[in-house]
């Protein structure tokens, strides 16, 4: 099985995404896979990579890579000296990306049009999953808390004072389209508003404002079989570390102390059970399929709301999404031959 894995990519979460894609590069063994790994570079091209001794390369240049629409898999390759050929097919795409140009439904569009099979969630899914604005109203739609916002589009900023009467303080500032907390801030007070804006803005041209949640923060695991029955893991917890306030992008993969992974979470089982309900919930009402990890808050008084809901979440063996599921019984590379076998079907 010819197996073309996507990393790298136009997001802020470049460096996150080829973390996640060499994990799925080790664990697809070459007895059964033929894994071709495609460097994506911040601009965008495709490049042919390679993995060897357990690194992904990422090459500045060489041969680039194109899939053919209605190609079935065909890909042509670009020599660096412009010279085109055939690269053959590909049985099946596996987009490691994270946020946008990846886990927005946008490569997940160009699988369609190549008519290849897609491993992942499909175009719609990971379209409204990504955009925390537009995910909000379909959760809540479908029953579900969330958090309360306001959203910001930059021509109309509103004042904090107008944002505490609705939100109380402190307040989030967060890209409706980013993942990884990049551009998130904490906002306590008028000094640090204007400079979570200017933050905000440089990641997108859409922020919330959020209502701050005191509360744990419990992930669950959806895995989609191939018959459309959802698996929905058993429920992790992070625990970031006090000095970093928040579960921020520093939190996650720069500073190793940032945060602990308590797998299971500890919940009383009836609380477990409406959130796994939940989170199957909630990946229906956004239109996913195949895979997700649905993010709550959850307060002391266990009550909870749904934070957001993630594509492609980070996908290394240490990772949430697999130390989830490896607790519900589902190791990394059977988590992997099953998105396989879904895309295939
Ligand atoms: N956006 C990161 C990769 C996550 O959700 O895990
Ligand atoms: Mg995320």
């Amino acid at each position: 099985l010819r197996i073309a894995v996507l990393f790298g990519g136009r997001s802020a979460e470049h460096d996150v995404s080829v973390l996640s894609a060499t994990n799925v590069m080790r664990a697809l063994e070459p007895a059964k896979y033929d894994a071709v790994p495609i460097f994506v570079t911040r601009e965008g091209q495709w490049l042919l990579s390679h993995f060897d001794n357990g690194v992904l390369a990422k090459p500045a240049s060489g041969t680039q890579i194109s899939l053919v629409p209605g190609g079935h898999g065909r890909m042509v390759a670009i020599s660096a000296e412009g010279k085109m050929s055939d690269a053959g097919t590909i049985d099946i795409l596996f987009p490691v990306l994270h946020g946008l140009h990846g886990e927005d439904g946008s490569v997940q569009g160009l699988a369609e049009v190549a008519r290849v099979p897609l491993a992942g969630c499909g175009i719609l899914g990971s379209a409204t999953a990504l955009d925390k604005d537009i995910a909000k109203p379909l959760l809540r739609a479908a029953g579900l808390p969330v958090a309360r916002s306001v959203t910001i589009h930059k021509d109309a900023a509103p004042d904090l004072a107008v944002l505490e009467g609705e939100l109380g303080l402190p307040l989030f500032i967060k890209p409706a389209r980013q993942g990884s907390s990049v551009g998130v801030r904490k906002v306590s007070g008028s000094q640090e508003f204007a400079p979570a804006l200017v933050e905000g803005f440089q990641h997108d041209g859409k922020l919330l404002a959020e209502e701050y949640v005191a509360g744990r923060e419990i992930e669950f695991s959806v895995l989609e079989d191939p018959k459309g029955g959802l698996f929905v893991s058993r429920p992790g917890e992070i625990i970031p570390a006090e000095s970093h306030g928040f579960y921020s992008y520093n939190a996650k993969y720069i500073d190793e102390d940032g945060a602990a992974l308590k797998v299971p979470a500890e919940l009383p089982p009836e609380v477990e059970a409406e959130m796994r309900a939940a989170a199957a919930r909630a990946f229906r009402a956004l239109g996913c399929d195949a895979m997700a990890r649905v993010d709550f808050f959850l307060t002391t008084g266990m009550t909870f709301v749904v934070n957001e809901v993630n594509t492609i979440p980070g996908f290394t063996d240490i990772s949430m999404y697999s130390k989830a599921m490896a607790a519900s019984g589902v190791s990394y590379a059977e988590i992997i031959e099953r998105l396989i076998a879904h895309g295939l079907t």
